[in-house]
């Protein structure tokens, strides 16, 4: 339990460390890169950035201070349901220059009545977590916007070194095993969870098998070249509806030349590296490669028990390698560097049943829907999770290398539709124990 005296210097950190990356993300491009829409998938980057702004002013300042809104008439345009993000370019969006200096007039204040908060007292007060909301919301859209960097087209407007080479992959089993038995799943302790992370409950499940790192570009490239993406008998009948209208071949942002993979990443074509998890591929490519290698995507529980369950106690971790936040040798996390590193990397963050990486890197898809837990309680608004809950989205875990680890934990909980693939998400397979063999026909990933 920290001090409120810590909580304070914890959540300014917190702040001050998703603005210098909001800063770094819509400084290092021109205002018309600003403004620009540069997929319909994606708003304008000067959208996120007083988007930031107004919900800090609308969480922190009105709800949490009791304030007047400082710009009424701007708020319909920064309402995300509002206006979908193919709308918005067309909106009257404060310029660049107005909106950094929104975003930094409400900072200025929200410091300013953080330094006079009890931090109790209420429940958007209660161990900071509406602060710690809006420093969890303002790094989920710094991931939105380095993904709107990565289909930018133009010149290279961010850099970062490549992760490190793990030392002992070599030696690394293809899967673990996870025995039968239950566990705890969610939580009703950590701090700053969601609503949709919430309650904690206990899942049985039977043992099972899971591929010890995510799957690698190698791997996938063997489903390509066997033909994975010719023949439906490995896709879902909407999978393969949805890979013959659209005409996929291939992760998003690869190309083939000259009989090798490229890919493009962040505005530089690269030869596809070979030990890296795949990225940038649907819900349907990792269902459909998951059968051909005669497996199946994990579901969100089987992920959670693989990263959270300790045997030795019966407890569940924050995180695979126990409740100690995130440090750099645990996971790839931050945009510290600006690609997954190779599979099997971060032995320091194995969890206890000996899978790596279910922290960083990629994000996983999972076989299941995004549902609410026994006893869900919609918290602090109803949209946040609760109007997505349903068999439309699939889940997500574990975040990727954009993820900040402020908003990331064992519990943490993301969703998207299957065909989406310009998300920063790989996956790994899983096979039931009963199932026999002991890898796929191909070899697994
Ligand atoms: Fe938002």
């Amino acid at each position: 339990m920290l001090t409120p005296a810590a909580l304070r210097d914890l959540i300014a950190d917190e702040l001050i460390a998703a603005r210098d990356r909001t800063a770094g993300l819509t400084d290092c491009v021109e205002d018309h890169d600003l403004t620009a829409q540069h997929s319909p998938l994606m708003s304008p980057l000067v959208w996120d950035l007083a988007h930031i702004g107004n919900q800090e002013e609308l969480w922190l300042l009105r709800n949490v201070g009791g304030r007047d809104p400082m710009h009424p008439e701007i708020d319909p345009l920064y309402d995300a349901f509002e206006h979908p993000r193919s709308e918005r370019p067309t909106l009257p969006l404060l310029p660049p220059e107005e909106a950094r200096a929104y975003a930094h007039e409400v900072r200025g204040r929200v410091l300013d009545l953080l330094a006079a908060s009890p931090l109790e007292g209420t429940p958007l007060l209660t161990d900071g977590f509406a602060f710690g909301l809006i420093a969890q919301h303002e790094q989920q859209h710094d991931e939105t916007m380095l993904i709107t960097h990565q289909l930018r087209r133009g010149p290279v407007a961010l850099t970062a070194p490549p992760p490190a080479a793990p030392a002992d992959t070599g030696s690394l089993p293809a899967e673990v095993l996870v025995p039968a038995g239950p566990f705890t799943m969610g939580t009703d302790t950590e701090p700053w969870a969601l609503d949709n992370e919430r309650p904690a409950h206990r899942v049985d499940l039977p043992a099972f098998h899971l591929d010890t790192a995510p799957v690698s570009n190698a791997a996938y490239q063997r489903f390509i070249a066997d033909g994975g993406y010719r023949e439906p008998r490995w896709w879902t009948a909407e999978g393969w509806q949805h890979r013959m209208r659209t005409g996929l071949v291939a992760p998003l942002f690869w190309t083939r030349e000259g009989g090798q993979w490229l890919r493009r990443r962040f505005g530089t074509v690269e030869p596809v590296p070979p030990d890296e998890p795949v990225l940038h591929v649907s819900w349907y490519e990792a269902d459909a490669y998951a059968r051909w290698a005669g497996r199946r995507l994990p579901t969100e529980a089987e992920w959670e028990k693989a990263a959270r369950h300790d045997p030795a106690t019966d407890r569940s971790r924050r995180f695979p390698w126990g409740d100690a936040s995130p440090a750099p040798e645990h996971a790839n996390l931050g945009q510290r560097h600006l690609q997954p590193a190779p599979v099997g990397s971060y032995p320091a963050g194995e969890s206890p049943c000996g899978a790596r990486q279910l922290m960083g890197d990629v994000w996983e898809w999972t076989a299941s829907d995004f549902l609410p837990y026994p006893g869900f309680r919609a918290w602090p608004y109803r949209e946040y999770s609760e109007v997505f809950f349903g068999p439309e989205y699939k889940v997500l875990r574990g975040g990727s290398f954009a993820v900040a680890p402020v908003a990331c934990r064992g519990t943490f909980r993301n969703w998207d539709y299957p065909i989406r693939r310009q998300i920063f998400a790989g996956f790994r397979t899983a096979r039931s124990v009963d199932d026999g063999a002991p890898a796929g026909p191909r070899g697994g990933s």
